[in-house]
This record gives C-alpha cells, structure tokens and sequence, in this order.
C-alpha cells in the first residue's frame, strides 16, 4: 500500500510517500480502505521526534480516518465489508490501509460525506470525553475554551453551544474570532490584543475550560475559574512545565485535569467512541453540529498541510484525501 512515512524526524519535508507492506487486520479489528484523513497537532510533534506511538501501535502517522470495510479480522462482528465507517486511531491514517480496533469504528453520520467524516473523530471524540464525560459539562454552564478556531476548538464551541452552556472562546485574529461567534461562542477573546482572563473574570468566570496551552496558562486559568470549576488540559503548546497555586484551587474548590487520548486502554476508547455515536452523531445529523474544514488535500502534500498547521494558517481542520 502506499502511505506517508518520515525520512528520520525532522521538518515537514521528511514526509514522502512510499510503498510499504499493507496493513493487516488481527483479531478483533477491521482492516479500512482509507478515504481520507485529517492533520493533528500530534502528528506534527510525531514527525518531531517528540511523541513516539504507544505500544502495539502502527508507525505510521495518522490519528483519524474515514473509508470502506475491505476485511475484517478473526472474530470481529457487527460491520460489514463494504461498510462506510470514520475511525479514531492511534496511529497508521495517512495510508491506504489502516487496521482498527472494532471499538473505535464508528457509522458516517447523515448527512457527512466520507470527506468530511474524516475530520470528526479526533475532536469529538477528544471534546466529548474530556467536556462532558470528565468535566461534566451542564445545561447553563459557562464553558472556555482556548484556541477556539482549531479543529478541537471549532467542534467544542459547537457542541457545548448544541447542549446548552454559555461558550466563550480566545483566538488570535479578528477572522478567526468571527468563524468562534458564527459557530456559537458569545464571547470570542483576542488573546493577542485583549487580557482575556479579565475579560472571564468581570462574565463571572469559567465552570469548565479546555486548554491547549499548558505551562503557560494553567495560572491564568485557576484565575478564571468560577467556584467548583474544572480545568481541562489536552495540550501543552504553551510548555510542560507551570506552577500550580493550590490555595486559588482550594479557594475556589476547583479541579485540574490533564488527560490524553492516544495511549488510552481500548475499552475506554471503545467506551468514548459509543457515546459519541450517542450524543453526538445526533447532533451533526440535525445539523447543530457539523465539521469545520478549512482545506482538503491530496495525501502526497501532508507535508504541506503539516506546515500549514505549525504556522496556526488553518480555521478548523486540514483534511488529506487518499
Ligand atoms: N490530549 C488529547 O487527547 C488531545 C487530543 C486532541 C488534541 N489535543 C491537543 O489539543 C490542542 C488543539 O488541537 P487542534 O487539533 O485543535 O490544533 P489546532 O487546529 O492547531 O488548533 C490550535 C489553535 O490554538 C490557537 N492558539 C495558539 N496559541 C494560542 C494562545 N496562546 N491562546 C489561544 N489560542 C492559541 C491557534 O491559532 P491562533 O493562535 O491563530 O488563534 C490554533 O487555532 C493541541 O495542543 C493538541 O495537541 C490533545
């Protein structure tokens, strides 16, 4: 099959594609004909060097993909070859073939294409378990999150707009900020130019916030949590390191989290993958909810699409077609 593999760790530019051995589907996985797949911030720190897969998982980069049942592997029922499916992976999208644990095969919801189905099971799947199914996001609820013209960020302000909770968002530009309010956010902060934690602060402050930033924010966060609020933190573009002042936290009987997805037990991937087909499938059915891509393109150009997406020139996600 042909796939995308790095040339050692590096840039962009160690991304080619090349013929290597095809993927093949072991007991209790469906091997997937790959229609496309979209770009993670995780890949681009795959490529890096900096986050090598978990045990057992593919080398090959590629965290999510939508495509056609080709076979499926001993013992694994309820699909059918030729079924149309997208899929959250830890790793092996950026290819024609990619094995999967049946648990994390999820329908194409109406009325996506497989297109489109590619961008979703990353996000959902990262915002429903972390907002809803950890943070316990309510009806009401005022809800941050950071980065909000992302691909994480432009499903979680709709999701949470869809289920009720005020949504308030930081960006930095005017144009990313109008895609976050056209989405549901009410209020859509400029980090750049506005000190975005008074401006959480003097709207009463955050019940949940999903943070992307790290090191760099968890203070200001702590701030501009409301009482019994909870912190999320899924990413660490802002460092890795940061200080943590429990007296703000006790004071405010507030909660710190910090998860990730990608080495997670199957069962619990198995676990999030059901509910999202649950809660949130309906939601992109009804139209409330639906993918934000900013651009589709063709496998052979991930390292484009890699670029593009360390320069933080996308609103939504990049999609890569095979
Ligand atoms: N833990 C997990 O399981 C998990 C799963 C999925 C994703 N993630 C993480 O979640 C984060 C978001 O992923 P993604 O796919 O949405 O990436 P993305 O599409 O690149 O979005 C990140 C956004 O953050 C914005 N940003 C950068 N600096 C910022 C700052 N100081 N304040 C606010 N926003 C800032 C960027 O654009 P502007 O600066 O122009 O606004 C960009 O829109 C990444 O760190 C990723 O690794 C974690």
């Amino acid at each position: 099959m042909r796939a995308v593999v790095a040339n050692g760790t590096g840039g962009p530019d160690v991304l080619s594609v090349a013929e290597v051995p095809d993927a093949v589907a072991g007991p209790g996985e469906v091997l997937l004909r790959v229609h496309a797949t979209a770009v993670n911030r995780a890949d681009t720190l795959q490529r890096q060097g900096f986050y090598p897969p978990p045990p057992g998982a593919s080398e090959i980069i590629g965290l999510e993909c939508s495509g056609t049942v080709e076979a499926l592997g001993e013992g694994t029922t309820g699909w059918q070859v030729g079924d149309q499916a997208c899929a959250l992976l830890a790793g092996g999208g950026y290819a024609e073939l990619v094995a999967v644990p049946v648990g994390q095969l999820m329908p194409v919801p109406a009325p996506l294409d497989l297109t489109e189905a590619a961008a979703l099971p990353e996000v959902a799947a990262t915002v429903w378990s972390n907002v809803f199914m950890l943070a316990g996001l309510g009806e009401g609820e005022s809800f941050l999150v950071h980065g909000g013209a992302g691909g994480i960020g432009t499903f979680a302000i709709q999701l949470a707009a869809a289920r009720g909770a005020r949504v308030l968002t930081t960006a930095g530009s005017e144009e990313k900020l109008a895609t976050c309010r056209e989405l549901g956010a009410e209020v859509a902060i400029n980090y750049r130019e506005q000190d975005w934690t008074e401006v959480v602060r003097e709207g009463g402050g955050a019940d949940v916030i999903l943070d992307n930033m790290g090191a760099k924010y968890l203070g200001l966060n702590v701030a501009a949590l409301r009482t019994g609020g909870r912190l999320v933190v899924i990413g660490m573009q802002g460092g890795v390191k940061g200080e943590l002042n429990l007296g703000a936290l006790l004071a405010k009987r507030g909660s710190v989290h910090a998860t990730s997805l990608r080495a997670r037990p199957l069962e619990e991937k198995a676990a999030i993958c059901a509910e999202v087909v649950e809660q949130v499938w309906p939601l992109v059915a009804e139209g409330r909810v639906r993918p934000v891509v900013h651009t589709t393109m063709p496998l052979a150009e991930a390292a484009r699409a890699h670029q593009l997406m360390e320069e933080s020139g996308h609103i939504g996600k990049i999609v890569l077609t095979v």
